[in-house]
Order: C-alpha cells, then structure tokens, then sequence
C-alpha cells in the first residue's frame, strides 16, 4: 500500500517535472534570412516577407545582392523576392481586400535599386504556401505616393485605405531635419493633395516613425516625440493630448514603441501604452550624444476616454530602460516586451562614440518580458520565467507574432551596410520565442469561415484537449502588423465573445461590431484563392493558445468601402 502510493507519487512527480520542463518559455535559432529582416510583415500562414535596403546582402536575385525575401516558416529558410525599388526604412499594411502595399523608402546607394522614396509596392494575397507565383508589382512611373518619404508610418483604418503619416525627404543622419509635415492615403483621396499636420510640424525633431493608431470610433490616436493627439479623418480636426510625462521621447532616433492594448466587448475601451525610448533634449546635437547614455525604462499608459484623457498617464517602470524596444500583442491580452539596447539611440553612426562599427546603442537587452494589463499598476512587468538570448537585437531588427502563435525575431544592423566580424555586425540568424503553450497539446479550430461580416454570430469547430477544464475561453481577432523601425504598423487585437457549446465542440463567436472597432480586412475571392493574410484568429483556452486562423473580416472589397456593422 506504502509502496503503490510512493509510486503513484513518484509517478505524477514525474509527470509534473515533464510538464515543467516542456512547457517553458524557449528561444529557439532556426535558419538564416539571407538578407537583413530589416522590415518584416506576414503575409500568409506560413510566409512572412522580409525587406532591407539595396546593399551587400549574402541572398543572390539576378546575379545581384537581393533586398527582398519570403521567410518561409515550415522550412526555416529565405528565398529572394524581386523588388525594384529601394525599400529603405519603408511602412506598410494591409488593404481591405486583403492586399499587402509596402511604402516610402529611400535613395538606394547600389545601382541595382530605383529611387524608393514615393515606392508602393503591392503584394496580392498569396495562397501558395511556399509563395510560388507570388510577386511584388511596382510600377514606380506610374503608382507611387504623392511625396518621398523616407520613415513614414502607415495605418489602416475604418474605410480599409491604409494612411501614409509624415517621414522625411532626404537623406540626413539622425533627426528629420527635412520633414513630410503632411500625411496622405493608398489609395488616394482629397484628390492626391496630401493633407498638412500641425502636430507633425509641432513634434519636429525626433518625430521618424510616428505611433499611430485606429481607434474604435475611427479618429486616429498619434503619438511623436513627447507629444500625443487625437486626429478626426472625417472632420480634419487635431485635439491635444497631454504630452507623455518627464520628458521621455518615443520616436526615431528616439525610439520607445507604443501599442493599442486588445479592445474588449461590450465598450472595446481604448487604452495605449507606451514603452522606452529617451528622455534626451532632442536639441543636443548627435555628436554630443553618447552611446552610453541611459535610455528611458518608462511605461506610460492612457484610457482614451474624455474622463480617461483628463487622468493622464499613469507611469511604471519597466525592469530595464530600454532604447528600440518592440510591444507585441500575444493571443491571451499580454504584451511581450522584448529587443532594444538599454543605452544610446537608434540610427547608426551618428554619436560620438559608437560600438563595433556603429552602433549607437549599446548593452543590448537580452531577456523579454510580459506586461499583464489588468495586473495593479506597478506589478505589470514581470520576467519571471522568460528565457535570455545571446543575440542582440539592436537597430534595424524586427520582432512579430506568427500565425502560429510563437514570435519570430529577426535582423539587427546598426551599420550602413552589411557588416561582418565586428560586434553588433549584419544580424541573419532568425530566432524564435516559444511560448509554453507551443510544446503542450493545443486547442485546435476547424470550419472557420473565410470571411466574417461585422456584427454576426459564426460558429466553429473546435477540438479541446481533454485537460483543459475550458473554463476561461479567449477569442481574439488580429492584425500580426507590419515590423519597421520598433514599431509595429496596425497591429490590433479585439476580443469576441464566444459561447462554448456543452458537449465542448462548438464555439459562438460574435464579431466585432463594425468597421472602425476593426478595421475591415481582405478579398471577398477569399474562398477561391484559400488562403488571406490580414486577420487571425486565435483561440485561447485556460492560458494555452491555438495556432490562428485566417479569415477576412468585412466585405472583402477595396478600399474605400462603406460603413459597416452597428455603431458602439
Ligand atoms: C557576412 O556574413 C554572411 C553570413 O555568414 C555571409 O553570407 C556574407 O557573405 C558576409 N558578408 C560580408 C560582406 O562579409
Ligand atoms: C529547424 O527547422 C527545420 C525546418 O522546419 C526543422 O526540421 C528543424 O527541426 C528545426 N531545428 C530546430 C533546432 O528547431
Ligand atoms: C505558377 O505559374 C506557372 C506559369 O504561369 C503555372 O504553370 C503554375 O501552375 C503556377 N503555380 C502556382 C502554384 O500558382
Ligand atoms: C515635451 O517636450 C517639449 C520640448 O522639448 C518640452 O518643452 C515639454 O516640457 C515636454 N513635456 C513634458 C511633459 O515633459
Ligand atoms: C564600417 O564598415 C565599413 C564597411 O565594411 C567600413 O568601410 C568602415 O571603415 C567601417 N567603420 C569602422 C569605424 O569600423
Ligand atoms: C455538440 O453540440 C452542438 C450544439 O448543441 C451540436 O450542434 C453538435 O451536433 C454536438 N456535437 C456532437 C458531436 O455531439
Ligand atoms: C486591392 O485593392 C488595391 C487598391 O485598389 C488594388 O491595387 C489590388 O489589386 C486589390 N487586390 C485585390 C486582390 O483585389
């Protein structure tokens, strides 16, 4: 008796450390990009596209170094894309119909490339799973945005077009000392004039890249240097925010990121936060920058509601300060805080004493950690079981959920071309962070509908693992975003409400209400080609996710497209 409860113990000891040891946070090193994933967007299930400059990249297309690639996740492998024109610190997004357009870039400095500056560069839904047929189109002559913008940021918003916001026109080593005080939409309105912004004028010099965002009522929250507004598309009407507190800057060359936290039923309340960055003058010159200076550990976050606005920031500090980190929205609310340098800036070359080749950033931070929103103020950030890399991640990384759920982490180059043998040289090796839930057995969705319309029940499939209890069910839908610069363009996650059925199969889900809660999403021909790129769902039940699902939410047109759904 003794002994068979000794080894019933023993066994269900075991079976707890196996637990343990499988489900943990892992980084895993898998494969090289074979052109630095400067820019990283997902364009399929299985493919994510990466983008450089024009340089000396190892990956051949036309006997030429290739500053394009399709990452493909099944094979852990890069095959160069045909770009024609210099995608250089470029932006990008989704359309309504499920279209990917990559814009703005830069002058290239190898002949190979064409003038970026005013690139739109279209990639259609993709349905090959290794991406065969699958091609960029340009035609720089006679589709190209209004202005040259080099850093620009662009958005999708309520009517499915995507908003191409401020940038700068030439080429200048460290702050926007040319700016594109203005902001224009693919596809065009007001007639292709862009439309001027104060605020982009106001927030001069550390503005590159401005954070911005689709809020469920459709206006846009911007967020550049120390300064925020609320811009009203509809009314062309800018209201001021209050600055982010104790000076801390978050835009290039000053970069924190900055992420919409999910939308939840019934009010899909809008909060932001806001992460790292720097509290330096930005009127101290780049040679008298160090860097060795501190960035800023600052979090700061608002409630975007008259009352939430009148309270301000609310301020906590992350475990370390953090220059050009990424804010990664995950399936079940979190957020992953991870890459970044807790010293110097962004840009390369420019300070006074750069690392390696030139870096301007230093001490590269090599642990992530997990923001908990609905944890109190103060006991947000943890790195509690969160594993450490040796690679560091510094300027021109990127960092991206994938449609399975695990993040994929890429690039790093604080150098003006491909760099090998020195410290922080040219970054190839693509790694992943694997949450718990990637070793364990998944809840697994089936019958997803290739479109869903706004404000309407569906109902799925679903196979749930037998030790689940299945007594906290999360449903969210997601934009994965477009990786530039620390910043992820679009990025969204709205939670739906979702009904499990008794005999634990089926799922209700309700879809978001309308088309400024999500901003509506790819082709109607869904079903003929199979397979979409812009919203996943994710199912995630007693803290352990599925992989997603791609769907298109909305009618599936090109943009502009009306109104849809039931307003809030
Ligand atoms: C840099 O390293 C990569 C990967 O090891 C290699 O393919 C490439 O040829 C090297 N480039 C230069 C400029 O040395
Ligand atoms: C790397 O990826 C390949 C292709 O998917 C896979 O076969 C291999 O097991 C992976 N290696 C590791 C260490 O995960
Ligand atoms: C790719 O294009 C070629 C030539 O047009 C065609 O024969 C082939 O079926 C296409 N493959 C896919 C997967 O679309
Ligand atoms: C924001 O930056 C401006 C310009 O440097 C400065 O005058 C202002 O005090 C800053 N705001 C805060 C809240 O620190
Ligand atoms: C950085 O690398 C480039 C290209 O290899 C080289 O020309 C330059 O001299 C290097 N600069 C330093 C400071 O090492
Ligand atoms: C499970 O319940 C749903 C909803 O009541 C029902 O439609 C479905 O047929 C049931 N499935 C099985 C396998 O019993
Ligand atoms: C989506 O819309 C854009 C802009 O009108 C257009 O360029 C693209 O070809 C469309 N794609 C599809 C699949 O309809």
């Amino acid at each position: 008796m003794k002994l068979a409860c000794s080894l019933a113990f023993l066994v269900t000891l075991v079976t707890l450390v196996r637990y343990a040891i499988a489900a943990e946070w892992n980084f895993v090193q898998n494969g090289t990009s074979g052109i630095l994933a400067l820019e990283a967007v997902f364009v399929s299930p299985t493919l994510a596209i990466f983008f450089d400059r024009a340089s000396n990249d190892p990956l051949v297309i036309n006997d030429a170094p290739a500053w394009g690639a399709l990452w493909n996740m099944e094979t852990n492998t890069a095959t160069a894309l045909s770009v024609i024109s210099d995608s250089f610190c470029a932006s990008g997004g989704f359309l309504s119909n499920g279209t990917m357009v990559s814009v703005g870039g830069n002058i290239p400095i190898v002949s190979a490339a064409t003038d970026g500056r005013m690139g739109i560069r279209v990639f259609e839904p993709c349905a090959d799973p290794i991406g065969l047929n699958c091609t960029l189109f340009e035609d720089p002559e006679t589709l190209h945005l209004e202005e040259t913008r080099w850093y620009p940021s662009s958005l999708r918003i309520f009517d499915g077009s995507l908003m191409v916001v401020g940038g700068i026109h030439e080429d200048t080593p460290f702050y926007n000392t040319d700016p594109v005080n203005n902001f224009e939409f693919f596809p065009s309105k007001d007639g292709g004039v862009p439309r001027p912004s104060a605020f982009l004028e106001r927030s001069l010099p550390a503005n590159l890249f401005p954070r911005v965002f689709a809020l469920p009522d459709g206006t846009v929250l911007m967020i550049a240097n120390n300064q925020t507004i609320i811009y009203d598309i509809e009314k062309n009407t800018e209201t001021m925010l209050p600055d982010i507190p104790n000076g801390v800057r978050v835009t290039n060359p000053l970069d924190g990121s900055a992420t919409l936290l999910p939308l939840s039923p019934p009010d899909f309340i809008p909060e932001v936060l806001v992460c790292g960055g720097s509290s330096t003058n930005d009127q101290i010159q780049p040679k008298d920058l160090s860097s060795q200076d501190p960035a800023s550990a600052q979090c700061s976050r608002m409630t975007l509601t008259p009352e939430g606005i009148k309270k301000g920031w609310e301020v906590e500090e992350m475990l370390e300060p953090r220059i050009m980190p990424e804010l990664l929205l995950l399936p079940n609310g979190q957020v992953l805080i991870i890459n970044g340098g807790q010293t110097g800036y962004a840009a390369f070359g420019s300070v006074k004493d750069p690392v390696g080749n030139a870096s301007n950033a230093d001490h590269p931070v090599f642990t992530p950690s997990l923001y908990t929103p609905e944890a109190p103020l103060g006991k947000r950030i943890s790195n509690e079981g969160m594993p450490t890399t040796d690679i560091a991640r510094l300027y021109h990384s990127v960092a991206s959920l994938t449609p399975q759920g695990n993040i994929l982490i890429a690039g790093s180059n604080p150098n003006r071309l491909v760099v090998n043998g020195t410290k922080f040289g040219t970054e190839f090796r693509v790694e992943y962070l694997n949450p718990p839930f990637m070793s364990l057995e998944r809840p697994v969705m089936a019958n997803v509908p290739a479109k869903i319309a706004f404000n309407t029940p569906f109902i799925i499939d679903v196979s749930i693992p037998r030790d689940l209890e299945a007594s906290n069910i999360q449903v969210a839908l997601m934009d994965l975003g477009f990786s530039s610069h620390a910043f992820h363009s679009s990025s969204r996650l709205v939670f739906m409400t979702a009904e499990l059925s008794p005999n634990r199969t089926q799922l209700t889900i309700l879809s978001p209400p309308n088309n400024r809660v999500y901003p509506p999403g790819p082709a109607y021909d869904i079903l003929i080609d199979g397979v979409n790129a812009k919203a996943y769902i994710f199912l995630t039940i007693d803290g352990v996710t599925s992989a997603g699902a791609p769907v298109i939410v909305g009618n599936g047109l090109p943009p502009p497209v009306a109104d849809q759904g039931v307003p809030l």
